[in-house]
């Protein structure tokens, strides 16, 4: 009798999650490192489930490609933007995600990517490099200090909790954040529940870790980029689409605002003529916030499983209720 067929729509999944879906599926491979719309879109028909990332978009045009068969998406990631929940519902898809085992590097990625961007480590760097760095005077590259400011965080799920924490132990002034409801977690680190618009003002430090949906979509627009402190650093981790990347440019162009750090844009990949690219005050890592060998392979281990409990019919590990 023949297995059901998963689509795994990329290269380089750990083994161990591998291992798990060969043990239950027919499982085809992605014929490069990473899927294109149109091989997903040749190779999806019949499928049980695919297993995808937040660069596939998991529309209803797929899901009608795919026909009756497909059961599951599984997305490795917390993010589940990429996928029209409208058309899983229709078609009566689930859909398996990858929540809470990335809260830490999350966090740990946003903390560095802070200091990186606030205190210039990848300029310095590149001076070392370039011979520029000549002498040692006071205040050549200097940034501002974490320490005795304000960091406000956009969104305090999980990761921004996370980072709220770990952020605490800085010796910060005052901790802002927005959330639909007061965190008693935040409270308890002296966290003061603020508006969007007063958190843009107030703050040294910006950072979004919020997810994106038609609430959220450039939450941070050309209005909110004039609130902000001339020397504020905005630090997004979250997705690109929360910022409105023209305004974003605009205002570091004019030197507006201090700096931005930004593990997600718009695209991705950037494009290399992007002018965000040869910016001093801006870093850009390319959306690697949960990439570390452990947490990774624990978000392709609860993928697979997430797409074989559907299989089973036993409760996903972390399914996407809708
Ligand atoms: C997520 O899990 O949503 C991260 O952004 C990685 O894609």
């Amino acid at each position: 009798m023949s297995r059901p067929k998963v689509f795994v729509a990329m290269r380089h999944v750990p083994e161990l999650a591998m291992d798990l879906l060969h043990k239950r599926f027919d499982v085809e491979l992605c014929d490069s490192v990473q899927a294109t719309r149109a091989e997903i879109l040749q190779k999806i028909p019949g499928k049980f489930g695919i297993f995808c990332s937040p660069v596939n978009k998991i529309d209803e045009e797929l899901i009608k490609t795919a026909g009756p068969s497909l059961k599951v998406v599984g997305t490795i990631s917390v993010g589940y933007d990429h996928v029209d929940l409208a058309a899983m519902k229709k078609y009566g898809v689930r859909l398996g995600y990858t929540p809470d085992i990335l809260t830490e590097t999350v966090a740990e990625t946003t903390v560095g990517l802070l200091i990186s961007t606030t205190r210039r480590f990848f300029e310095a760097n590149h001076a070392l490099k370039t011979g520029e760095w000549k002498y040692l005077t006071p205040v050549w590259m200097c940034g501002r200090s974490i320490r005795n400011s304000v960091v406000g965080i956009v969104g305090c799920g999980n990761i921004g909790t996370s980072i709220a924490k770990k952020l605490n132990t800085f010796e910060i002034s005052q901790l802002l954040y927005t959330s639909r409801t007061e965190k008693p977690a935040v409270k308890a680190l002296g966290g003061k529940l603020v508006t969007i618009d007063e958190l843009v003002e107030q703050s040294d430090f910006i950072i979004l870790s919020v997810a994106l949906n038609e609430d959220t979509k450039f939450i941070i627009n050309e209005e909110r980029l004039a609130k902000m402190k001339s020397h504020a650093v905005l630090v997004n981790i979250g997705r690109g689409g929360l910022i409105d990347q023209d305004a974003l440019i605009k205002a570091l162009q004019e030197n507006r605002i201090g700096g931005a750090g930004l593990d997600v844009m718009t695209p991705e990949p950037l494009p290399l003529d992007s002018p965000l690219i040869k910016m001093n005050n801006v870093v850009l890592l390319p959306h690697i916030g949960s990439a570390s060998i452990e947490t990774r392979t624990e978000m392709a281990i609860t993928t697979a499983k997430n797409i074989i409990a559907v299989l089973d019919n036993t409760p996903m590990p972390n399914e996407v209720q809708f």
